[in-house]
Parts: C-alpha cells; structure tokens; sequence
C-alpha cells in the first residue's frame, strides 16, 4: 500500500511538473486553420521529404529557408513541444522537425519545471539508494531490482514483452531476431514503468561480474544493437557517424538524441558534472536513446562504462567530428556522474568496513572501473579485487 501511495504521488507530481507547453499536434491545427500558415507548412513538409531522399539544390533549398522564414510569425508552431512516450508522439514529432527543416537540433520534448525536478530525484535517488543499502550481503542488485519488477505486475509484463520480442527469431531459417520489433518493445517497457522499477534495472549497482553481466545484459544486446553473426562471419560495428546520420534521418531517434545532447551536456564548472545541473534528466533522456538506432549500454561486465555500438576507425578526416559522438557517451562527466548516484550505494555503516578499507590501488579509481580480463571466470581474487567499503557489502569482502 505504501508503495502504491508513493506511485500514486509521483504520478501526480509529474503531471504538475511538466511545463504546460503547447503540443505541436494543435500548433498544427491551428496552422491548417489559415490558408498562408498552411501553405508554407505543406512546402515544408516537402522540403523536409525531399531532403530526406537527397540533398536539395540551391533554388529550392533557398524556397525552402523562406517558407521556413515565413513560419517563424506563427509562434504556436515556433514554442510547441511533445511528450516523451505519448499516443501521438511520432506525429507530433514530424510537426516539430518540419517547421525546423534547417537548423541546429534542439530537444522536441517538454521541458520538466528544474526546481521540482531537483526535489523529486532526490527523493527518488535516495529511494533507490535505500533500497540498495537495504541489501543482504552479497546479494546481486540487477537480480533484486529483476525480482522487484517482476513482483510488480506492469513491469513484469512490460519486461516480459520486450524479452519475447528481443529473444524471438525473426524467420525459421534466420538466425537474427527482428531488431524493429525488439526496440519498439524496449521504448514501450521504459515509456509506460515507472523509473523506480525502470532505473533500478538499468543502472543496479554491482561489486561482481556476475551482477555486471546481468545489467549489461537487461536490454538484450545480441537484439537491441549489436550486429548479429552472419554465416561464420561477424559483421563489424558501425562508423558513428553513419550511425548518426541514420539516427538523424529518424525523427524518434533525432529527437532523443537532441535530448540527450540537451540534458547530458557535460560542464566542468558545475558539481554535478552537468550544465544542466539535474542528473535525473540526464538519466531519463539517456534511457530515452534506449529503442532507437543509437541504443547505449555498458561495454563490459565489471564497469559502469557505457558507449555506443560503433567505432571511430578508418574515418580520415572526419575523425574528431566522430570522436564527438562517440565521447558524448565514453568519456561524458555529466552522464558518469549520473549513472554513479544510483549506482553506487552509500557506504554501509558497518564496523567491517570502517575497521579495514579495501586495499585500492588509487582512491580515484573507481573499482568498476577496473577491468578485469575477460576471459577469467569471477573467481574470489578477482571479485575481491573488485571489492570496495563504497561498492560492496559481500561477505568476502570483510576484513579487506
Ligand atoms: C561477460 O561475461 C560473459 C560470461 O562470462 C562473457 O561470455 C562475455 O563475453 C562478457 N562480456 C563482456 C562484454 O565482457
């Protein structure tokens, strides 16, 4: 009951939180209300469409820009916003990125009101932190937060679904699963659960490989992203650039990477790492890639360290511009940062730990950031490297 009560207010608050923005559906009817608005928005719908198949020439991208021009004195097509996961998300998406045919890419979503959102993700971060302190010793956080969800039926069924569709072989002779079928599931999974449920699976902490090869694995890499083996031979990654000028050509997966560019922005000046000074968003707008072309995740069993599937190799001149993409999730302090709040539990008061501290090679070294060779089985060295007052409360750890 209580944790019905604690759902049930944050359903509430976040329908206050979010900024009463105008939804870009209406913007649009209410374009199609005046015949000029409504003309200059059909050229653009073509530009847009013509863009997409191949580059425009000048004269017609010329008419493009002033029908774009023209549009910019019909505010309610210039402030409207979507909303992350709802019914008409996909149109609405189309509206925004058409009245913005040329342009630096901005998020399409609703902005959260940043104050409440500071208060509610402490709390929320400190649930999750509690829940995690609450542990018994040892215990694998990704298999708890697993067992905790599937206790709650909506995220049990949601999980299941998306498990089905990533697992299921796309045709008897075909070895693959249906990729388009599996992120669909995915976005639905973390559009319609709770965070609570949601996050404490995606970012459960761990001290072990065991634990990090189930969080690795909760969104079903073989499926969601990485290629699939053909024949004997493996198909490489991807240049992250072509990934991201397929992304581009997506409006979904353009906009949650706008999101994400938006709320992971990195900044050294600020304490939480982020410009935007909210590791909540950050997460959100990170799990928000998840379902699309550019899905992130944990590149090993034994660290928090996340990137895309993609490499920067053999890009020639265009090296940095690809190293910008790829950076935004390898090496982003703002997105760390992030990730480690929910990641890392508190440290547990216990005598054990305050009596003997872990033998660490460096106090800044993360102790999931060490990697571990990853052909070795996680024997109890190898765990007990891994093992840290901050990170681990097993029992092998005691006394270390
Ligand atoms: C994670 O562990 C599993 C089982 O030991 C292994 O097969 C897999 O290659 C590992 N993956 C990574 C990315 O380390």
């Amino acid at each position: 009951l209580l944790l019905l009560l604690l759902l049930l207010e944050l359903w509430l608050i976040r329908g206050a939180l979010v900024s009463a923005s105008l939804d870009c559906v209406l913007a649009e009817q209410g374009c199609a209300q005046d015949a000029s608005c409504m003309g200059q928005y059909r050229l653009l719908e073509y530009c847009a469409a013509e863009e997409a198949v191949s580059p425009l020439g000048s004269d017609a991208r010329l008419e493009c820009l002033e029908a774009q021009h023209a549009l910019q004195y019909y505010r309610p097509l210039q402030v409207c916003k979507c909303q992350r996961g709802s019914r008409r998300e996909e149109h609405c998406l189309k509206v925004y990125w058409t009245v913005r045919f040329a342009g630096y890419d901005i998020s399409p979503y609703e902005e959260l009101k940043i104050n409440l959102v500071r208060n509610i993700e402490m709390s929320q971060m400190a649930s999750i932190m509690s829940a995690s302190s609450l542990s018994v010793d040892g215990q694998n956080q990704c298999l708890k937060a697993a067992q905790d969800c599937g206790l709650y039926e909506k995220c049990g069924s949601l999980r299941s679904e998306y498990v089905v569709a990533c697992t299921k072989r796309a045709g008897q002779s075909d070895s693959s699963c249906n990729r388009q079928k599996c992120h669909k599931a995915l976005r639905r999974f973390l559009e319609r659960v709770p965070e609570e449920y949601s996050f404490a699976l995606l970012f459960c902490p761990c001290s072990d490989t065991l634990c990090g090869e189930r969080r690795r694995k909760t969104i079903v890499p073989s499926c969601s992203y990485e290629e699939t083996v053909r024949g004997e031979e493996r198909v490489g990654k991807p240049n992250c650039l072509s990934l991201h000028t397929y992304c581009t050509k997506d409006e979904l997966c353009r906009s949650r990477f706008a999101d994400f560019q938006q709320n992971c922005q990195p900044s050294s000046q600020s304490p939480s790492g982020c410009v935007r000074e909210s590791r909540a968003m950050c997460l959100k707008a990170y799990a928000g890639l998840i379902g699309t072309i550019m899905t992130p995740n944990y590149v090993s069993n034994s660290s928090t360290e996340v990137s895309q599937w993609c490499t920067c190799e053999g890009s020639g001149n265009e090296w940095q511009a690809c190293q910008r993409i790829l950076t935004l999730f390898s090496s982003n302090i703002c997105l760390r940062n992030s990730m480690g709040v929910s990641a890392v539990p508190p440290p547990p008061p216990s005598e054990e730990n305050t009596a003997a501290p872990a033998p660490l090679p460096s106090e800044h070294v993360h102790p999931e950031r060490l990697h571990i060779s990853h052909n070795t089985v996680p024997e109890s060295n190898s765990v007990s490297a891994l093992c840290h007052p901050q990170v681990c409360s097993c029992s092998h750890c005691a006394g270390r």
